[in-house]
């Protein structure tokens, strides 16, 4: 079958692939202890399920409005104003399957050939194949431990061209668990003023974040940039709703219009119960939130120290997300019964082969120092996930 160009100019998301592959094993029998899952190990709130089984029983179970009910538009617009004192109206709010399809959507309305959309590196998998899905170029800014994983006003000016169409900005970021404070976040904006591109802001992680940090987007602290930012979030992670397929963007009603419209003709509405369960999501209760949020501090701080004792590894102590991203790049080089791990998809596969250990490696992400690992994991696994790796790395010579 001859297939068109754009499959071949993509790749599968290797995050999946890999849950997939430890998920697999584990079904053979595999004792594998798995680091790679992107969300969280909670179940969806009970009232979350509670407001899907009455909405199926009151028969929400047909076609929603293409971008979304209103009801879940009004739960949106009133959480914009609540968290973040920012306003929307209907027109300026659309409703996806999920936060994936949300970018997905932006890229198809606003990139084309010839467009350049600046990224971070280390980023989420899912930026880069979708602005080359839509024609565009990715343009990245390499960050490492040293800039805590942030880019700097100097950096982003750097990479701007008069093709630059976009920044995609993403705090608490995943893979690396970094967040931008008000102030990095004002520098990089005044740099945006002075130039003519969107800026779409990820923030499908806001309510993960620790040490007292305060979450705020771009928008938030510079309020001349809300035309041009494309908020995305959805409820994923903060409720631990990743099966349910709800995202949504907030912008400029020109892009909404655009996205809904390209919506009409490809998925029509988000799935009816899904969006009735949502909005009890985003309007109930937030103290299964605050408790999530409290039992990943305590494992964040486990798996950082456990990584940090490992010797040659580093790790930095994420201040969001539930990720860490720590270096493992001292171990390249060195062997396993003659063979030689180096890079950090040779490492992941050894990990896996040998100790039964399954994370994400950082070329996936852009970072072949490094590898990604969920602490969206049981203590219990985490524990034990960390005593094979410290044993695998010392098997090695
Ligand atoms: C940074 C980031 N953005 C967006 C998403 C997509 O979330 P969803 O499509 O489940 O809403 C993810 C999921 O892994 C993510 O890590």
């Amino acid at each position: 079958m001859k297939l068109a160009d754009r499959v071949n100019r993509i790749k599968p998301s290797p995050t999946l692939a890999i849950d997939a592959k430890a998920k697999a094993l584990r079904a053979q029998g595999v004792d594998v202890i798995g680091f790679g899952a992107g969300e969280p190990d909670f179940d969806t709130p009970v009232a979350i399920r509670e407001a899907a089984k009455n909405a199926i029983d009151a028969g929400f179970t047909r076609y929603m409005p293409v971008g979304g009910s209103e009801d879940l538009k009004d739960a949106i617009i009133a959480k914009m104003k609540r968290d973040h004192g920012l306003e929307y109206t209907r027109e300026e709010v659309c409703v996806s399957c999920g936060a994936k399809h949300s970018l997905y959507n932006i890229s198809q309305a606003l990139i084309q050939a010839g467009d350049e959309v600046i990224i971070p590196a280390p980023y989420w998998v899912s930026y880069p194949d979708q602005v080359v899905l839509a024609g565009g170029t990715p343009v990245f800014i390499e960050t490492d431990e040293k800039s805590v994983f942030k880019i700097t006003p100097e950096q982003l000016e750097k990479a701007i061209t008069p093709r630059t169409k976009a920044l995609i900005l993403n705090s608490p970021c995943n893979p690396t668990g970094t967040s931008y404070t008000v102030e990095e976040l004002r520098a990089i904006g005044q740099v945006c003023l002075k130039y003519d591109f969107m800026i779409i802001s990820d923030d499908i992680y806001e309510r993960l974040i620790y040490d007292g940090l305060v979450f705020k987007n771009i928008a938030q602290v510079l309020p001349e940039l809300k035309p041009r930012v494309a908020v995305v979030n959805g409820v994923s992670k903060t409720y631990a709703m990743t099966g349910w397929r709800i995202g949504y963007v907030c912008a400029d009603k020109e892009l909404i219009a655009a996205i809904t419209k390209m919506q009409s003709q490809s998925t029509s509405s988000a799935s009816s119960v899904a969006q009735k369960a949502a909005v009890e999501a985003i309007s109930g209760s937030q103290e299964p939130v605050a408790d999530m949020v409290k039992e990943f501090e305590k494992r964040r701080a486990y798996i950082v120290s456990r990584l940090n004792a490992m010797p040659g590894v580093t790790c930095f102590t994420s201040t969001g997300a539930f990720y860490v991203f720590p270096n493992f790049s001292s171990v390249y080089g060195k062997s396993f019964n003659g063979k030689v791990i180096s890079n950090s998809t040779e490492f992941a596969d050894y990990l896996l082969e040998e100790v039964r250990v399954a994370l994400v490696p950082g070329v996936a992400f852009g970072g072949d120092k490094y590898a990604r690992l969920s602490y969206a994991v049981s203590m219990e696994n985490i524990a034990e996930g960390m005593d094979r790796i410290e044993e695998a790395i010392k098997n090695l010579q």
